[in-house]
């Protein structure tokens, strides 16, 4: 599972440079892929501030007993808050997030929470990160947040 993300964190990388340098190589086909279908960023708003509240309420009943209060990890989990966290999933989508976080989290039980447990705890995790709320929530659809791009907090 964490080497699939590392790897296509390479992709999206690769991505990049080679686009900022016009040199007009070819990208990967699964990065061109993933950028035409993505139609937001997380710049644009898109969950909602009661829902980032409600996420918080999931986060301490099942994240924050390893990953603390705060998000900044602990003995028993890395911290999910911060930039060298949010720089990791710079690029992919926001459904890969979320899958991730549905197969593998809580570590002690992954896959307990409902869809919408897990799509208010990522907004949840966004708005501790720093990203802007907005009208709409994120909704529990990985098809839906994959159309929504993973960027750099302003
Ligand atoms: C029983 C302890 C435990 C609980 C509870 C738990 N986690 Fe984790 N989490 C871990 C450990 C250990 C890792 C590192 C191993 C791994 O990546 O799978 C991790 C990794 C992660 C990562 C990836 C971090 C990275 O830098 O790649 C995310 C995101 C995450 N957890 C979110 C959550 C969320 C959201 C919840 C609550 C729904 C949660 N975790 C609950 C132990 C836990």
């Amino acid at each position: 599972m964490r080497l699939g993300v590392v790897g296509a964190v390479g992709l999206g990388l690769a991505c990049a440079s080679v686009s900022g340098m016009a040199t007009g190589e070819p990208a990967p086909a699964a990065v061109v892929a993933s950028a035409q279908e993505t139609t937001s960023t997380l710049l644009d708003g898109v969950f909602t501030a009661a829902q980032a509240r409600r996420g918080r309420q999931v986060y301490s009943r099942d994240c924050a007993s390893c990953h603390g209060p705060e998000m900044k990890g602990g003995e028993m989990a890395p911290g999910i808050a911060g930039s060298d966290f949010m720089v990791f999933w710079t690029e992919l989508p926001v459904g890969s997030m979320f899958e991730r976080i549905k197969v593998s989290m809580p570590e002690d039980g992954p896959g307990r929470l409902t869809d919408n447990e897990y799509a208010d705890v990522v907004a949840y995790i966004f708005d501790a990160n720093g990203y802007p709320a907005g009208e709409v929530e994120l909704p529990a659809d990985k098809a839906e947040l994959d159309k929504i791009m993973i960027v750099a907090v302003e």
